[in-house]
Order: C-alpha cells, then sequence, then structure tokens
C-alpha cells in the first residue's frame, strides 16, 4: 500500500498533515520526528513530510531528524520547521528574522517550481514563524519569498526534495491542497487509491498482530468512539473481545436495548450487559451536589467493569476509543504518538491491586469524523455513527436536585420527545442543505428537570407539576455554543407533545443563553 509518512516535530502538527494527505486519498500515518531512518525506510513510505514544530533549530533540546532519511531516495517535503530543519541538516543556515510573521502573507514566485505548479505567482499563505532559512543548501533553489521572508518555499527537484516555511495544510493557504497535491500526484507519482476499506483491513492487520491470540477488554457506553472500536475489533478478533456495558439506568429511552441489539445482533463478540441501575439508584439516592454524582457514577463504572474483568479471567488487553482530539485536549502525548493516553474522562482508572492491562487504541490517529466514516463503513447504523456527544454521568446530571425513579422516569420521555422532533428537524436541514452539522442545525439537544413545581390547568383543573427545560445548542466543540434558534412550529410541537404525552409535567420553557456564559449542561 502506497503511504506517506509524517514525521511528526510537534503535537498537533503532524496529525492535521496525515489528514490532509487522507483527504487526498492516500494513506498517511506519522512517526517520531527522531526516528531512526532505517527504521522509516522499514515502514516503506512513499513519500515523507516533515512537520511544522514549535521549536527553534538552534535550541538545546530542538528536535532532529536523521540526516540519512534525505538519502532514502524517497521524496521529501518540509513544512515551517520542517522546512528549517531540512534546510539546517544539509548545511543551509537558518536565521532570525527581524520581524515574524504569523498569519497571512503574500508570497511571490520567484523560479519555476514543481511544489507550485498550476498556483498563482502571487497568493495567500499561511505563515507562523519567527526563524526562517537564510541561505539554502547546495543544489536547492528558492521559488518563492515574501517582503521578510526570502525563503518562503526552496526545492532541490534534482533530489526530490521540497519545503516551505508557511503551512499548506492549513485551509487559510489557498493553494495548499494545490500544493500537496502537486507533491503526492506529481512529484512522488502516487495514485489516490485509498479508502475506508484499506483503512479497515490495516487496522484489522495490527491489531490482530498485537493481539495474538489473547482477550481484549472494551468498555462500550453506547457512544460513536467505543462502540466503533467494538464494531473494529469484533471483525479483527471476534470473540476474542468482551465488551462490557455497564447499563447504569441513566442512558436515553431505549439506547440499552439499541446497544445491546448491535452488539449482540450485528457483531459476534462477547457481549457482557451489566444490569447495574439498582445500584446506581442505591448509591445516588439523596445525592444532590453534580461533581459528588460524577464521582459515584465514575467509581461504580469502574467497580462494576473490574468485576466483569476478573470474572471474565486471561484479559491482557484494555481498549478504549480514545481518538486524536482526546490526545490534544489532555496534552498528554508527546511528538510521535508513542506515549499512551486514557481518555480524559477517564484519565484515572482506579486498577485494583495487581490489576494490569496493556493498552489497545486504534482510533488514535484519528479526527471524529474519520472516525464516523470508518463506523459506518463497518457497519454501524446511523444512530450509533451520528449519536449526539452525551455524558458520561447520563441522565443523572439532567436532573436537578436528586436523582428518583420518578423524575428518571419523567426526563426519559419529556427526552424522547425532543430527540424525535428535533432529529426529524436536524434531518430536514440536511436534506436541505447536504450538511450534517450546517449553520442551523443542532448539535446537542435534550430536557433538562429542575428540582421545582409550578402551578398550571389541565381540562378544568389546577395542577402543580414540574416543568421541563428543553436545551438545543448549535456548535462544533462544546467549547463554545449558541442556543439554536428553532422555528417556533417545532418548538410549539415539542411543548404540546410535551405536555400531552408526559404525565407528570405541566410547562415547558427554551434554554436561551450561549456558551459562555451557560454551560451546555444544566449541572
Ligand atoms: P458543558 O456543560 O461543560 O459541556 O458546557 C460540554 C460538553 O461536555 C459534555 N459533558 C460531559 N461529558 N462527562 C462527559 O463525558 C461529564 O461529566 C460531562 N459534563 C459535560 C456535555 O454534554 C457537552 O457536550
Amino acid at each position: 500500500m502506497q503511504k506517506v509518512i509524517v514525521l511528526d516535530f510537534g503535537a498537533q502538527y503532524g496529525q492535521l498533515i496525515a489528514r490532509r494527505v487522507r483527504d487526498l486519498r492516500v494513506y498517511s500515518e506519522i512517526m517520531p520526528c527522531d526516528a531512526p531512518a532505517d527504521e522509516i525506510a522499514a515502514a516503506e513510505p512513499s513519500a515523507i513530510i516533515l512537520s511544522g514544530g514549535p521549536a527553534s533549530v538552534y535550541a538545546d533540546d530542538a528536535p532532529q531528524v536523521d540526516s540519512a532519511v534525505f538519502d532514502l531516495g524517497v521524496p521529501v517535503l518540509g513544512f515551517c520547521y520542517g522546512q528549517q530543519i531540512m534546510a539546517k541538516t544539509l548545511g543551509g543556515v537558518v536565521g532570525h528574522t527581524e520581524v515574524g510573521e504569523y498569519g497571512p502573507a503574500t508570497i511571490t514566485r520567484v523560479s519555476p517550481s514543481h511544489l507550485l505548479d498550476g498556483t498563482p505567482d502571487e497568493q495567500t499563505v499561511w505563515m507562523s514563524h519567527r526563524d526562517s532559512v537564510a541561505k539554502v543548501p547546495d543544489g536547492f533553489t528558492i521559488t518563492s519569498s515574501t517582503g521578510v521572508c526570502p525563503v518562503a518555499s526552496m526545492e532541490c527537484a534534482e533530489r526530490n526534495l521540497y519545503a516551505t516555511q508557511f503551512h499548506p495544510e492549513v485551509r487559510h493557504t489557498t493553494y495548499g491542497t494545490q500544493m500537496l497535491s502537486n507533491f503526492l500526484f506529481g512529484i512522488c507519482g502516487l495514485e489516490p487509491s485509498w479508502s475506508m476499506d484499506n483503512l479497515i483491513d490495516s487496522l484489522v492487520d495490527e491489531v490482530r498482530a498485537k493481539v495474538g491470540s489473547d482477550r481484549v477488554i472494551l468498555g462500550l457506553s453506547g457512544g460513536v468512539d467505543s462502540s466503533v472500536v467494538g464494531a473494529l475489533l469484533s471483525r479483527a478478533i471476534g470473540k476474542q473481545l468482551t465488551c462490557v456495558f455497564v447499563n447504569h439506568g441513566l442512558l436515553r429511552k431505549n439506547e440499552p436495548e439499541e446497544v445491546e441489539e448491535v452488539f449482540t445482533k450485528q457483531f459476534d463478540v462477547d457481549f457482557v450487559h451489566v444490569h447495574a441501575e439498582e445500584r446506581y439508584a442505591k448509591l445516588l439516592a439523596g445525592v444532590t451536589d453534580p461533581e459528588q454524582k460524577r464521582k459515584i457514577i465514575g467509581t461504580q463504572f469502574w467497580e462494576e467493569f473490574f468485576a466483569v474483568a476478573q470474572q471474565t479471567g486471561g484479559v491482557k488487553f484494555l481498549a478504549q476509543g480514545t481518538i486524536y482530539p482526546d490526545i490534544i485536549e489532555s496534552g498528554a502525548r508527546k511528538t510521535g504518538g508513542k506515549a499512551s493516553t486514557i481518555k480524559s474522562h477517564h484519565n484515572l482508572i482506579p486498577f485494583p491491586e495487581g490489576v494490569s492491562f496493556d493498552l489497545i487504541e486504534p482510533l488514535d490517529h484519528f479526527f471524529k469524523d474519520e472516525v464516523r466514516a470508518l463506523g459506518t463503513a463497518l457497519g454501524l447504523p446511523d444512530h450509533i455513527v451520528w449519536r449526539q456527544p452525551f455524558p458520561g454521568p447520563g441522565l443523572a446530571i439532567r436532573i436537578i436536585g436528586d436523582v428518583t425513579p420518578e423524575k428518571l422516569e419523567i426526563l426519559k420521555n419529556a427526552d424522547a420527545v425532543v430527540r424525535e422532533e428535533l432529529d426529524a428537524y436536524n434531518a430536514r436541514l440536511f436534506e436541505e442543505t447536504g450538511e450534517r452539522n450546517s449553520e442551523h442545525s443542532c448539535w446537542q439537544y435534550f430536557a433538562v428537570l429542575p428540582d421545582i413545581k409550578s402551578v398550571g390547568v389541565m381540562g378544568d383543573e389546577r395542577t402543580y407539576q414540574r416543568p421541563v427545560i428543553v436545551r438545543a445548542v448549535e456548535s462544533t466543540d462544546a467549547m463554545t455554543a449558541d442556543w439554536a434558534k428553532l422555528p417556533y412550529d417545532v418548538l410549539g410541537k415539542i411543548s404540546s407533545r410535551i405536555v400531552a404525552e408526559v404525565p407528570g409535567v405541566n410547562r415547558v420553557v427554551y434554554d436561551c443563553t450561549p456558551k459562555p456564559p451557560g454551560t451546555v449542561e444544566w449541572e
């Protein structure tokens, strides 16, 4: 399989480049920047890309590249720090420019260039640097410059070495994709033939090679990431995988049944449905503090999980649905992706005495939309692949105050109405725009049950019942969010259906608070 190796000189840079390459349908993965050339050669790359990075090439601990990488006979392309380290390693000079360049800049082509082929002589690129190349190595020509950066790009076509000071992988570089295509298809002669099916095959091979005949355990939450890992491992190792689904009774209406259906009927794994609803109900009785609820729920999850792990016996590996943004968020993985991290909200796994597992994180190279595409290719249904974000502590943090069976029942039923109506609303927008998360579609939407009652009238009778709060937000990453500007008829239908269909509710209100200052959840 044709493969591009990205040597990563600083977390966050390499994966974005690898992703852009995969978008062009060439397989790409990253290796640490200091990987020895023979190790890189053993991976049989068709091309090598050197990423950017935050260091200065002259810093004491500046990441280096094995100079033999440039003699492998494999085309190399460097971006930003990648250009500087290429220049320095091959005998050029890197210096401080008087002023740094951060943000958009205009480059002017100064000589013919294979890399810039088919792009305008003057164009906008994205810069982010203070150091830059002052003298190119022997055999290189300067192909473009800016007012402050004499070597905005350089190349040595004879040795197939190319580099840019700017970042073609960033969308703000107008012709970045064209440059990457020039490199992959024009210069390296690769074919845009890689697909999800190839990816599944190679991930399956990797998992089989790592696991052998050992047993793997996976905590299934019903969420996208753990489900995709479950589906993938099922394809790779079938019944050597034990999926533990801890049912805390705090999932949404019908969700436990849906998860069980998929992982018992569609995928051939050892599925353990832990009915822990009553244990959770007891532990949560009378608890009103949100953080206390989270703590109880998280701790009990691991109790339940390890109980199954111990009963199962002989488990060597723990699988995790860690995806690439989790690693960025937790900031824990060093360049090159060698160290392992545990998903941030799981990062304090209280392993019982004497218990340890090796980790398997097959999705840790991928972005969320790639993970969804993988899930679809593995045959997971849309309701799992396109599931909206749902917090680990579940409905417990959407019931203000203590959690009781009566309140849970009300919230599940009201939430089912909100989801049904807003799923339909999103589906209409998807049909109109062709985009899943278009400008006005709701990203997360649910019901919240506050701890109050209010007066109402139904028929001729005075009622004194609970209100339900509808929360619907537009967002891309939950860091910030805006309340969804839902049409009145959609809100009206949600309101009338909840009051008519959910006993114990006589009023519906809509939360129109952005984040900040509000959070998405109420607890
Ligand atoms: P907030 O409420 O902080 O939520 O604006 C941001 C995103 O995180 C989700 N969330 C959680 N997810 N455990 C989780 O796994 C939690 O304790 C938790 N609290 C909030 C929330 O649903 C939203 O998507």
